[in-house]
């Protein structure tokens, strides 16, 4: 039996890589997005609010796990707060700061992201 090691994982990724329409992702909403990059992986997640995004790496700053368990679920039901599905860590969309949990004031990654001509591309 042969095991294959997992893919390593990139927490940046090149600029001008075209991820989806900004009409892709609801006006408050987020969505996840993995890039192979030759034999590794980046996961990622864009929040948009109206015509703003902002990036983050998919990477809990409490124990790394991605902050998902179900498909782009990745804020709380009122949308207001990101989350992480694992111990329940609260972060503020617009930078990334955790604002309640077991992570309190450390932040995510920053993922640059911007829109171009109706796109959100890698910055
Ligand atoms: S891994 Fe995210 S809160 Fe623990």
């Amino acid at each position: 039996m042969t095991t294959e090691a997992a893919p390593a994982r990139l927490d940046r990724t090149p600029a001008g890589v075209r991820l989806c329409a900004l009409t892709d992702i609801a006006e408050r909403g987020a969505r996840g997005f993995v890039l192979q990059i030759g034999e590794a992986r980046f996961h990622g997640f864009v929040v948009r609010r109206g015509p703003e995004v902002v990036g983050y790496v998919d990477r809990c700053p409490h124990m790394g796990f991605p902050l998902v368990q179900v498909l782009d679920a990745y804020q709380t039901p009122d949308g207001r707060l990101l989350q992480c599905a694992w111990h329940g860590a609260l972060f503020e969309p617009e930078d990334g700061r955790c604002v309640g949990g077991p992570c309190l004031g450390a932040s995510l990654t920053p993922w640059p992201v911007r829109t171009v001509d109706g796109a959100v591309v890698t910055a």
